[in-house]
């Protein structure tokens, strides 16, 4: 996720898209740029960092009189941040220049194809391709700019929301969508372009959403023009006026970040998944791994290290690894590992998982393996991130910032990528049959539409919540790939709504804590089909027996659980080593709508920060 804002009318373009940029500095990201067009000349100014410090470049210089122009604020997918790589990326005749929000997928076949073609590329991203592509589709075919970028587009595979603006043609803009946001405001005789409304919320309270694969060109001269990307379909523009507040804007129309991004996830998984899990071609394609699978292959054991919800991932992965590859993984928390002088082999593999990539006890058990021959594969949600440039290898998750202190979509997308490590790694291995491997291929495919079904029941859990808001302790039980899951709803609910609150594997109760059990204590079950049905039903029944209030997450169409427990919430079927992605999603709904009605601050907890880079 990142920041576009453009603006073409009679005010001066720099004060309003810098001003913008600053007020989509909420979706997080790493650089900016900005390119201007005063008339004659089309000026670029990028840096790494913060829009103060674009800002910065401007200082001591006249500024620059445009009334157009292109504004980014960067979250790296394809290339490092830094200056280079920063946005608005130019074509090769400088005449283009380009602001995109997205991944794009193909861009590597594409750009061999473009070098073959003379192309030449300054950056490592993948936008620098798409806005050469279009340059070269405008000199082959010789058609105005809102007809090259629809061209491109339909050679694009991937999520784009971008703005174009050619010095050869300075009185529009183009703009489309595919999979990520922009909103058009609509003013009197200006026009903004935004990935949301609040850069320009001041200015207009018209404004066209624009829907996915609709392109639009956007003169002063005339009304906008808006066409479909594939089928040149005229679209009659909807112009709606805006009811939300500048705050209310930011969070997607959700009351919490963290509901923004619970509900996020469907979209941060299929970006997550976008370009590595090709299931119409039956294969995972991870390009870190290519290079160094032989030593995953060899690997004497996989030890994970990571800290709180990323260990939680962790733990799941042990489930995936160790099923598919048959490797033998530890898991470890960074903390503990990094001192206790651990005996590390050099034929040892080290996975980190960090969502922020900088938490230091992390960071620090790297080291230690670095130092003692271990090759270190990150798994890290943000790029260029000290976590991910310490590791030898890695692979991102694509979720996006998560501002939210409690992690939500960073799990489910740690998780998705763990999977296709494993997957690919055992089909590879021969540990795992094609037939199998391409069953679990399918059926990953899948998941996201499956979150998708379990966020309709938000207002079943809020009405559970309301029945739980007061306990003062809760214990969570999971078995197999669920336990972790247990471990991880037990830490939401801690974590935001400050309830005491433990997970444990569902056989453990009978070894101490089933003494805690009486009508006082809620008790969280994971029963699904899949996993030791039998043997959960008969923990929840030693539970009721002991008058524990019971919230089961069960399979759709469950009927012995809900004989037993006070409340199910049903989830859809999955194969069992994709059931955590889904059992977490209830869970993760829960905590905040406890803590919502605990009156804490959800997105922000008490004591607690988003990434620990201290001690
Ligand atoms: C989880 O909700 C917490 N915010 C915390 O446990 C977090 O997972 C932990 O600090 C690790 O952070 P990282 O993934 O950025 O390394
Ligand atoms: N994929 C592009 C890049 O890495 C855009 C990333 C973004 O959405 O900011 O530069």
């Amino acid at each position: 996720m990142c920041g576009i804002v453009a603006y073409i009318g009679q005010q001066q373009a720099s004060p309003i898209i810098i001003k913008g940029l600053k007020r989509l500095e909420y979706r997080g990201y790493d650089s900016t740029g900005i390119s201007l067009y005063d008339g004659t000349e089309l000026h670029t100014i990028k840096t790494t960092g913060k829009v103060s410090d674009l800002e910065a470049k401007f200082q001591g210089h006249d500024p620059i009189q445009a009334t157009i122009g292109i504004g980014h604020t960067r979250w790296a997918t394809h290339g490092v941040p830094n200056d280079v790589n920063a946005h608005p990326q130019t074509s090769n005749s400088g005449d283009l220049v380009v602001v995109h929000n997205g991944i794009i997928e193909n861009y590597a076949s594409l750009k061999e194809e473009l070098i073959q073609r003379g192309y030449t590329f300054s950056s490592d991203t993948d936008t620098e391709v798409l806005v050469n592509l279009i340059e070269d589709v405008q000199r082959k075919e010789k058609v105005k700019l809102g007809k090259a970028v629809q061209i491109a587009l339909t050679q694009v595979v991937g999520a784009y929301a971008i703005v174009v603006f050619d010095n050869k043609k300075p009185n529009e803009l183009v703009a489309a969508r595919l999979g990520s946001p922009l909103a058009i405001g609509v003013g009197e005789g200006e026009f903004f372009v935004a990935s949301d409304a609040t850069p320009f919320i001041e200015y207009t309270k018209n404004v066209i959403y624009l829907e996915e694969e609709h392109l639009a060109i956007i003169r002063c001269d005339r009304d906008i023009s808006i066409r479909k990307i594939t089928s040149d379909k005229v679209i009659k523009p909807y112009i709606e006026e805006l009811q939300m507040s500048l705050e209310n804007i930011q969070k997607g129309g959700y009351d919490h970040f963290m509901l923004k991004e619970i509900f996020e996830q469907p979209q941060a998984i299929r970006d997550t998944l976008r370009g590595r899990l090709l299931s119409n071609e039956g294969v995972i394609t991870l390009s870190s791994l290519r290079e160094h699978e032989n030593k995953f292959l060899k690997a004497r054991r996989i030890l994970i290290v990571a800290c709180g919800t990323s260990w939680h991932a962790g733990l799941v992965a042990e489930y995936l690894l160790e099923k598919f590859t048959r490797i033998p993984v530890e898991v470890e928390y960074a903390s503990e590992f990094r001192y206790r002088d651990p005996i590390i082999f050099s034929d040892d593999i080290i996975i980190a998982i960090s969502q922020s990539g900088e938490t230091a006890d992390t960071l620090a058990a790297i080291n230690i393996a670095k130092e003692r021959g271990a090759f270190v594969f990150g798994v890290c949600n943000v790029v260029g991130s000290s976590i991910s440039r310490l590791t030898d290898a890695g692979c991102y998750t694509h979720a996006g910032p998560e501002i939210g202190v409690a992690s939500t979509k960073a799990f489910t997308t740690q998780i998705t990528v763990l999977s296709l490590l494993a997957l690919r790694l055992g089909m590879v291995k021969g540990t795992l049959s094609r037939s199998e491997y391409q069953q679990h291929l399918v059926e990953l495919e899948s998941i996201p539409d499956k979150v998708s079904e379990i966020l309709k029941q938000e207002r079943l859990i809020k009405e559970v919540a309301s029945s739980f808001k007061d306990a003062n302790n809760c214990i969570y039980l999971g078995r197999g790939y669920n336990f972790p899951v247990a471990l991880e709803g037990a830490l939401k609910l801690k974590e935001i709504s400050y309830i005491h609150a433990e997970g444990y594997p569902a056989a453990e109760m009978k070894h101490g804590p089933i003494a805690l059990i009486d009508e006082q204590m809620p008790v969280v079950v994971i029963a699904t089909k899949k996993g030791h049905y039998d043997k959960v039903v008969s923990n929840i029944s030693e539970i009721k027996s002991r008058k524990g209030r019971i919230i089961a997450i069960v399979s759709e169409g469950d009927v012995r659980v809900k004989e037993l427990a006070d409340y199910c919430i049903e989830i859809p079927e999955s194969l069992e080593c994709f059931t955590p992605i889904l059992t977490t999603i209830p869970l993760q709904l829960l905590s905040y709508y406890i803590a919502v009605q605990r009156g804490c601050n959800v997105d922000q907890p008490r004591n607690l920060a988003k990434s620990v880079t201290v001690e």
